[in-house]
């Protein structure tokens, strides 16, 4: 992406001031989804990276990572697959905690989400790094259910809260807009 392409994505992007909570600038991407032209631009780009991987699935982060994982995998013409926040998945899944600013939270994937299939070449997509937790989590899934996990893909990246240096440690990463 050119500098221009990428600020027409950051431009799409909305900082709400104190949500949730005060002291927080949040990163709203409904405002880049609604946005035609940077929704075509920002799936072309992701096409044209990941049509040269070699990619048997997306697996895409609970809930904002759904919206762009489904759309790759579609225009990769491979499966999509979901990591889920806890107590959402029907089958028998395998469970990673992790840690948030306050507490705890988990992650599952269905044991068999990769057809039983061992190395599969599998792309992890969500929207946004912050701590790293929710993508080191997902990450733990992804190989403890077998499968070769080839990147992690995030459309922002707080550099302020030093997640992909944590996530660097066991999985490249591939951030587009660094903020
Ligand atoms: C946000 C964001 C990432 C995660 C990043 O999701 O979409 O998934 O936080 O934070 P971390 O790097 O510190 O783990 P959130 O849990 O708010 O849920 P949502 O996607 O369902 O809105
Ligand atoms: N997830 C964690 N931090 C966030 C932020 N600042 N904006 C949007 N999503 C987030
Ligand atoms: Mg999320």
């Amino acid at each position: 992406l050119t500098q221009e392409e990428k600020q027409i994505l950051l431009n799409a992007i909305r900082d709400v001031q104190d949500f949730p909570k005060e002291g927080i600038v949040f990163k709203d991407i409904t405002t880049l989804l609604n946005d035609k032209k940077a929704f075509n631009l920002l799936m072309s780009h992701l096409e044209k990276r990941y049509k040269e991987y070699n990619l048997d699935y997306v697996a895409g982060i609970d809930s904002r990572g759904f919206i762009f994982g489904a759309a790759l995998a579609d225009r990769l013409n491979i499966g999509f697959v979901p990591v889920r926040k806890k107590g959402k998945l029907p089958s028998t899944t395998v469970c990673e905690k992790y840690e948030l600013e306050y507490g705890f939270d988990e992650v599952e994937i269905h044991l068999d989400a990769f057809h039983g299939k061992t190395n599969a070449r599998v792309l992890l997509i969500d929207d946004l790094l912050a701590t790293g937790g929710t993508a080191n989590a997902s990450a733990k899934l992804i190989k403890n259910v077998k499968a070769d996990l080839v990147e992690a893909c995030f459309l922002l990246n707080l550099t302020f809260l030093n997640g992909k240096q944590r996530v660097e440690q066991h999985t490249p990463v591939y951030t587009i807009l660094d903020v």
